[in-house]
């Protein structure tokens, strides 16, 4: 699998838990209880596969290598994309302490709660496609073919790192959550 492709299919997990966030949002909205264990799932899952493993790739390797071929580090796409990701980790760490609030009986954390998992709704289909379909055509484009083959071994190495059961765990926690809202929602529950 090439880098890019690495990056496409780690889109495709991180746009399942989206969909996931949607029916806990709609719950949240309709009087639903607060299930603070899935949430502390997501939290998990946005912390170390969307950000530690995923935005980690993006910006740790995939950004300082265009940089090196002319890109700018500022503005589109770069600067806009690096701004998202910092807008991600403080979704979740306004989520992280709502929870906690939450779970030590202050009841008024579920609207924190609600409003943070609806701004990473509205945050991450749109980042994703801009990365998709403008930055990755952008690096086929700008990164001569042995940088695009560097880069693929660069990921892989960070790959290698995080070890062979990091995808399974997160893959895991995706289809669980998955189970418990989206199939139930599609049942009619
Ligand atoms: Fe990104
Ligand atoms: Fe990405």
């Amino acid at each position: 699998m090439s880098a890019i492709e690495m990056l496409e299919e780690e889109h495709k997990v991180i746009l399942r838990m989206v969909k996931i966030l949607t029916v806990m949002h709609e719950r949240l909205e309709s009087g639903g209880d607060v299930d603070t264990a899935a949430l502390t799932e997501v939290v998990d899952f946005f912390r170390a596969f969307a950000d530690k493993g995923h935005h980690a790739k993006e910006e740790d390797v995939l950004f300082p290598m265009l940089e090196r071929n002319g890109v700018r580090s500022q503005g589109c796409p770069i600067g806009t994309l690096t701004g998202e990701h910092k807008q991600g980790r403080a979704l979740m760490t306004a989520l992280n302490y709502a929870i906690g609030k939450y779970t030590n009986g202050d009841s008024t954390a579920k609207d924190t709660i609600s409003a943070t998992i609806k701004g990473a709704i509205d945050l991450y289909p749109d980042h994703i496609w801009r990365e998709d379909y403008l930055l990755f055509p952008m690096t086929e484009k700008v990164l001569p073919k042995p940088e695009l083959q560097a880069l693929t071994r660069n990921f892989n190495e960070v790959e290698t790192k995080f070890g062979s059961d990091f995808h399974k765990k997160y893959e895991q926690i995706v289809e669980r959550l998955e189970k418990s809202f989206v199939t139930n929602k599609e049942g009619g529950v």
